[in-house]
């Protein structure tokens, strides 16, 4: 098991499978992107099974994939097909920003794959434009349309609310997400962006986000088990009828940590305990140099052990990681 000093279990394996992304999201990126990993630095198909196969042995049971935008890794679907085989077979899922899924997404689901989580800020195009940088939102809703036709389920959107640019759209993104069939769930922006620009101030936190929606539409609590899940749940109503599920991760103001089950894979083969942590374990180096499984299984073992307790983002030693969100997978 991959156990940790205050009692937590990671059972579950974020695997970024590249930095580049197609969209430059100003909370993530500046509008030139960045400087991308080099190819022989990136982990090989064979290198990301090997360590997922080893994970799985010290009962990791989901893997989800993520980027930068993880569609843009060739021969992603050859990869799910693989991780689907292994046993005990883990939970398959993605984080995509939705491009390129109109294609994939087929093939994806027959290779193995369970879900997808989407990210979607906006249903206006030009606000789809000042925030992506990009022209895509038609992409991004055929992707997720076709994510829903081969049933990939629950299809989540993700959103982040920016204050004075889309802060008015959390009611009208969750009504038309639960009438498209699929679920909604709103971030709080978190300081992991390349240009440092993270503003606590600027910040939509989850008690406003709540207020958004309480101010259209009305919210219950929701009574399942929230487990490891970042999000709290709420069941949305409109006029006494039930439109679905909303979920709201208050990463910074409502911090989980202490339920947290995940570790983290980036592209470059360095395990993380967590996303703000500062201190990265190389999996790539002894990959190459040919150690054996144990090998490997102590080096994940020994990071996991080295988590600390929380974020510390209102510590006021807080630093910001090195790498930004798309260089460490989201
Ligand atoms: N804060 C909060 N969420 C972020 N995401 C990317 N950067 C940030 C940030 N700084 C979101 C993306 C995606 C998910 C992986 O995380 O929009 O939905
Ligand atoms: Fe790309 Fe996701 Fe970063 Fe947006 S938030 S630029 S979609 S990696």
């Amino acid at each position: 098991m991959l156990s940790d000093r205050y009692g937590r279990v990671a059972t579950s394996l974020r695997v970024s499978l590249t930095d580049r992304c197609n969209l430059r999201c100003t909370y993530c990126m500046p509008a030139e992107g960045l400087d991308w990993l080099a190819k022989p630095h990136l982990l090989t198909d064979d290198e990301v099974v090997r360590v997922v196969t080893v994970a799985v042995g010290l009962g990791v049971r989901d893997v989800r994939l993520t980027g930068g935008e993880p569609l843009l890794r060739r021969g992603i679907v050859g990869l799910v097909e693989r991780l689907s085989t292994l046993t005990p077979r883990p939970a398959l899922s993605l984080t995509s920003n939705g491009i390129g899924l109109e294609r994939l997404a087929g093939p994806l689901a027959a290779a193995g794959l369970d879900r997808v989580n989407v990210s979607l800020d906006t249903l206006d195009p030009a606000r789809f434009r000042a925030i992506t940088h990009r022209d895509r939102l038609d992409d991004v809703l055929s992707g997720l349309a076709s994510a829903a036709a081969a049933g990939l389920a629950p299809v989540k959107v993700n959103a982040v609310l920016l204050r004075g640019v889309n802060d008015d759209e959390a009611a009208s993104l969750t009504r038309w997400a639960l009438g498209a069939g699929y679920e909604p769930r709103f971030i709080e922006q978190m300081p992991l962006d390349a240009q440092h620009a993270w503003d606590r101030a600027q910040m939509v936190t989850a008690e406003e986000i709540l207020g958004l929606l309480r101010a259209e539409l009305d919210l219950e609590p929701d009574p399942a088990h929230r487990g490891s899940a970042p999000a709290e749940r709420w069941q949305v109503y409109e006029n006494g009828r039930l439109l679905g599920p909303v979920g709201v991760v208050g990463s910074v103001t409502r911090p989980f940590c202490g339920a947290c089950d995940r570790i983290r894979l980036t592209a470059d083969g360095q395990i993380r305990n967590c996303l703000f942590s500062r201190g990265e374990v190389d999996l790539r180096g002894p990959l190459r140099s040919g150690c054996d499984d144990a090998a490997l299984a102590a080096l994940l073992r020994g990071a996991t052990q080295a988590k600390l307790a929380g974020h510390g983002i209102d510590e006021p030693g807080f630093l910001q990681p090195p790498r930004p969100m798309s260089a460490i997978g989201g």
